[in-house]
């Protein structure tokens, strides 16, 4: 399945299958791991159906979910909806206008499963840069470099391409050539890590 909406990050598809909720059981433990605090102003970037965005929602003061395809944001407004939650705003856009779609200085940037996709990583890093306060964080969970035949979730290979997915190492030098610095890489298994990075203010 590919998308054909201009811009679109290569093999960031939102999965079709009932699997996403079997591999993230638990989403608001993968938040709570990469540092998402009470209190906060966040953008969930590349956000999708609102499987972490409602998370993030019943945490954070407030939240932007910002992805490029508009009937995903509608998917992921109901699902808030229908929780009764109403400190989202969605966003239809591309995320390398960050910058311009949420021009206030935000507390946290949460990308999952579309960096692998970015082909200008550290533009990308550049514009999260630009809407984040000094001290405002970024946290991007990624798949683990192993081939995709080796994660397999309900019995079945899933996630991008082998040669997609991208090492730590990878993620955090596309991220500190964007003006970031590191804080720490966690891991949140089976498959995934997550890379915390702030922007420190120079
Ligand atoms: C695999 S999904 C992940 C969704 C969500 N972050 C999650 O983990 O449940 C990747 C998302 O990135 C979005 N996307 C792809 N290219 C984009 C772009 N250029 N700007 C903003 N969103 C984009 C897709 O529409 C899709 O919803």
């Amino acid at each position: 399945m590919t998308s054909n909406i201009p811009g679109f990050f290569q093999g960031t598809e939102m999965p079709t299958a009932g699997w996403w909720e079997a591999l993230w059981p638990d989403p608001a433990g993968v938040l709570a791991a990469v540092g998402l605090k009470p209190g906060m102003a966040v953008v969930d970037l590349c956000s999708g159906d609102g499987w972490f965005t409602l998370q993030i929602a019943r945490v954070a003061r407030h939240v932007t979910a910002i992805d490029i395809d508009a009937g995903l944001l509608e998917v992921a407004r109901h699902r808030l909806l229908e929780s009764a939650v109403s400190n989202c705003d969605f966003v239809a856009g591309d995320a390398y206008a960050l910058a311009e779609l949420v021009p206030h200085p935000g507390d946290f940037v949460f990308l999952a499963n579309a960096f692998h996709g970015v082909p200008d990583r550290p533009r990308l890093a550049r514009a999260v840069r630009a809407t984040l306060r000094s001290g405002g964080r970024f946290a991007v969970i990624n798949w683990h470099q192993r081939p995709r035949e080796e994660t397999v979730i309900l019995g079945e290979p899933r996630g991008p391409a082998t040669e997609l997915r991208l090492s730590p190492r990878q993620t955090i030098d596309a991220v500190t050539a964007g003006g970031l610095d590191l804080v720490e890489v966690v891991e949140i298994p089976p498959y995934h890590y997550g890379a915390l990075f702030e922007h420190r203010g120079r």
